[in-house]
């Protein structure tokens, strides 16, 4: 089977390709470039010894896309291309729904053009606004705060439409909490243009000596030591879920809304110790004002997940934290070198 991946370069469509090609599907992959280097791409196929059909195309260009269909017949659809910056968001609302949501629409009615109807959507947790009950399940209610938030609960419309109008979709929504971690090889990881505002990153840059400490936004917060809390989750075992879902979408048409998350919630200072202790490089840090529109609190149910995708995360803290550190201490400049 050929799985077309947009957003094929970039940190999570990177590691699913790896998951893909080692699970014995072909793969077309599509990207911008906007927020990535296709060196990636490249080292997905030295990771796997496999080949990547690669075209840099934005997946609003219709015609383009359907190019794409044109020269492989593809059977399904892993869609990662967008834009995901909170800030950037909020100060670019039209780039941002014009990308998330035109590049959806455009997708989407490529496909159908080619009868292709079985898609893999990356939503995100952002999709519960500030839950007031942890963990959360997926019926949970949803909301958002940002363009971005709206920008993905608008897909996820989007997609239950195409799929109640019936003509045979079969549609997973995924969403994903905070994915963090590399490729146990160090050959791939998080490499965006521009410097990202996630801790992650942040916390490599620290380790490196690039920065001199770790911001820690908010101190104040009713966690047990005061520092906001979240759910990691390795990206490779976030991947291995695209996989588990395609499976299932394949099985029969149908609609599936997943959490993938590991069901843990762990403290911005929780991730800066077990990262000392992974990479044996201390993180100074200060502790600030908080940043605007962050919540308190957030961690997945993945129980769902596990019952409908026989899928759940394996990887733990410690695996996460050292397979980062390898990938920056490999890769100091990312894709670049
Ligand atoms: P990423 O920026 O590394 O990857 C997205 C890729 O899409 C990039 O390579 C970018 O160049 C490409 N792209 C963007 N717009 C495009 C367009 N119009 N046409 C073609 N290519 C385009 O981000 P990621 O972390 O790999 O995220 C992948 C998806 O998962 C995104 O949709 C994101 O919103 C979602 N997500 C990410 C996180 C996270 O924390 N990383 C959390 C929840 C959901
Ligand atoms: N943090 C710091 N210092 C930093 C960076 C982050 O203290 O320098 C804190 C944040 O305040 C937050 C936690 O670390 O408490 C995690 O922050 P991230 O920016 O890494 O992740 P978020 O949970 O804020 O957001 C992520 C994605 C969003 C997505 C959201 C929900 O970046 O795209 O998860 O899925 F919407």
């Amino acid at each position: 089977m050929k799985i077309l991946v947009t957003g094929g370069a970039g940190y999570i469509g990177s590691h699913t390709l790896v998951e893909l090609i080692d699970a014995g599907y072909e793969v077309v992959a599509v990207d911008n470039l906007c927020n990535s280097q296709k060196h990636s791409l490249k080292r997905v196929e030295k990771i796997t010894h496999g080949n990547i059909a690669f075209y840099q195309i934005d997946i609003r260009d219709k015609e383009a896309l359907t190019q794409v269909f044109k020269h492989h017949k593809i059977d399904a659809v892993m869609h990662f291309a967008g834009l995901k910056a909170v800030d950037k968001s909020v100060q670019k609302p039209i780039e941002y729904y014009d990308n998330n949501i035109g590049g959806t629409l455009a997708l989407v009615e490529v496909m159908q053009n080619f009868n292709c109807k079985i898609l893999v959507f990356s939503s995100s947790a952002t999709v519960y606004g500030d839950a007031h009950k942890m963990p959360i399940r997926e019926d949970f209610p949803l909301s958002a705060t940002n363009p971005y938030g709206y920008s993905k609960l608008m897909i996820e419309q989007l997609l239950q439409d195409v799929f109640q109008a019936g003509g045979g979709w079969s549609i997973a929504k995924l969403r994903y909490f905070n994915p963090i971690g590399a490729h146990k090889s160090g050959t791939i990881g998080e490499h965006p243009n521009g410097i990202p505002n996630n801790l992650m990153p942040h916390i490599l840059r620290v380790a490196m000596g690039e920065l001199d400490k770790l911001n820690i936004f908010g101190g104040d917060y009713n966690t047990p030591d005061g520092t906001a809390i979240r759910d990691y989750i390795h990206v490779v075992d976030l991947a291995k879920g695209h996989i588990q879902a395609l499976h299932a979408l394949i099985d029969k048409p149908q609609i599936i809304t997943a959490n993938l998350g590991t069901g843990n919630g762990y403290s911005v200072l929780d991730m800066v110790m077990a990262f000392e202790k992974a990479s044996g490089k201390p993180v100074p840090y200060q502790i600030t004002h908080r940043r605007k529109g962050d919540i308190a609190i957030c961690y997945a149910d993945p129980s769902y997940a596990y019952k409908k995708l026989n899928w759940k995360a394996k990887h733990g803290l410690k695996d996460m934290c050292q397979d980062a550190w390898r990938w920056q201490v490999k890769n100091p400049d990312g894709y670049l070198c």
